[in-house]
């Protein structure tokens, strides 16, 4: 038999390793192959210029752009189209971890928004090219091939080709919504983590989710936590993303407004907690590819979350070496510009306000034969589960027909997005609906 030759460890990788290993050994089983592998190049070429930005007074030959006048160079014919941000907030590399200060910005922002952190100690957000990134790195660092990760079976289709497509893991699902419909399904989710008992598990959680916009309510938030802390305490090694991609869009008083992360990242010393969010969806700025990746785990010292942000940053580094300056410098100057909080109100509102639209029109009783409705009270979307037809089938008609479109998702589920519809089409797209429905069967 031949053994393949293991590749030899950087030290920095080792010593990231010996770190995480001592601080919190179930972490460090957690890592993959490739996140044991990882480490951020301290002495390399970057770490080289960040050091002569700091010393280099007569002059820094180190960064691989161009200068002119003290500034990156640049073209007019691209400086044009942009407006109050000085050629160094557009043109420069980022660091692989992102600008400092957004990090810090988005840090405190997250703090506000989740009181149950309190004084919990995580690591600082990493900056990614938005969520999509984000949870590509999630895999990389905690995937090897054949490993699982659950999912509530409603969920976005990326998590297939990040995870299972691209780095081989397997996912796993349980039902999301009871069968009455008429919230999250704790049994099976709770059933799910007892059969998984005492293995590694990555667990998915999207809250509001996609496609169907639901949340959990508060008490549905609690008993989420408690069952994921007893698979901790009965030997389960967890790794928890909170994709929070549709944080805020909250329309119902009853839903839970804080994310799970906040309780998760001091839970349980097997149970390490991952927030996934950005700017895209909650900030209305989908291209500009600015997300981040936060780490909590209970008991995690700055030691720990340093080796993790190490690695964190050296993927990126390895992979995209870094993200977009101008994305970052624009959400970083909105998040201090002193109308970002009621001009984000003001949009929310009007979602919310298509959110009721939708809740109203799609329960009408003439559409009762055509479809269930999936419980939503947040985020961009809702979900139709039709009845005696393919949703594929539903899809299709309603394009040609109607000239309205729609996703088709699974065998009966069709996802209508009403952030996207004024509530003026609302009414227009679920009648055509119906009428497809009724074409088709
Ligand atoms: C649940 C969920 N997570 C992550 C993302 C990715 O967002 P981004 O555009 O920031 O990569 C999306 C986008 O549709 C999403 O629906």
């Amino acid at each position: 038999m031949t053994t393949q030759p293991q590749p030899v460890l950087n030290p920095l990788a080792e010593a990231a390793n010996a770190t995480i290993k001592a601080e919190n050994a179930t972490v460090f089983d957690l890592l993959s192959e490739r996140g044991k592998r990882f480490f951020f190049p301290a002495k390399g070429i970057l770490a080289q210029g960040a050091e002569a930005k700091q010393k280099a007074k007569t002059a820094n030959a180190t960064v691989g752009i161009a200068t002119e006048n003290g500034a990156p160079m640049h073209l007019q014919v691209v400086g044009q189209y942009y407006q109050g941000l000085t050629p160094a907030e557009i043109y420069d590399y980022a660091p692989s971890f992102g600008k400092p200060d957004l990090r810090a910005a988005w840090a405190k922002k997250q703090r506000d928004e989740t009181p149950s952190l309190g004084q919990a100690l995580t690591s600082l957000p990493i900056v990614t090219n938005a969520l999509t990134h984000g949870l590509a790195v999630v895999g990389d660092l905690f995937l090897d091939p054949g490993d699982e990760a659950l999912s509530s079976d409603l969920m976005w289709e990326n998590y297939n080709l990040s995870w299972e497509t691209r780095l081989g893991a397997r996912i796993s699902t349980y039902a999301f919504f009871d069968n009455k419909l008429t919230g999250f399904n704790m049994e099976a989710f709770t059933q799910a983590l007892f059969s998984r008992k005492g293995r590694k598990l990555v667990v998915a959680l999207n809250f509001p989710n996609n496609p169907s916009g639901y949340s959990p309510t508060k008490a549905e938030a609690g008993a989420i936590i408690n069952a994921l802390i007893a698979a901790a305490e009965a030997g389960t090694k967890l790794v928890v993303v909170c994709d929070d991609a549709y944080y805020g869009m909250f329309f119902d008083d009853a839903c839970e407004k804080e994310s799970l992360f906040g309780r998760l990242a001091q839970a349980h010393q097997n149970l390490l907690a991952i927030k996934i969010d950005g700017a895209t969806k909650e900030e209305f700025v989908w291209g500009l590819r600015v997300g981040f990746i936060t780490y909590g785990v209970k008991g995690g010292t700055k030691a720990l979350y340093d080796a993790l942000e190490q690695k964190t940053g050296g993927i990126i580094r390895a992979v995209i070496s870094n993200v977009s300056m101008p994305g970052q410098s624009i959400v970083l100057k909105a998040l201090h510009a002193p109308d970002f909080r009621k001009q984000q109100a003001e949009k929310v509102e009007i979602l919310r306000q298509r959110a009721a639209v939708t809740a109203i029109e799609c329960r009408k009783t003439e559409y009762a034969d055509c479809w269930d409705v999936y419980p939503f009270n947040s985020g961009y979307f809702m979900c139709l589960k039709v009845k005696g037809v393919l949703a594929e089938t539903v899809r299709q008609k309603l394009l040609e027909a109607h000239g309205v479109g729609a996703i088709a998702l699974g065998q009966t589920e069709l996802r209508v997005a009403f952030s996207c519809l004024t509530e003026a089409q609302i009414p227009g797209v679920f009648s055509a609906a119906a009428a497809a429905v009724r074409a088709c069967r």
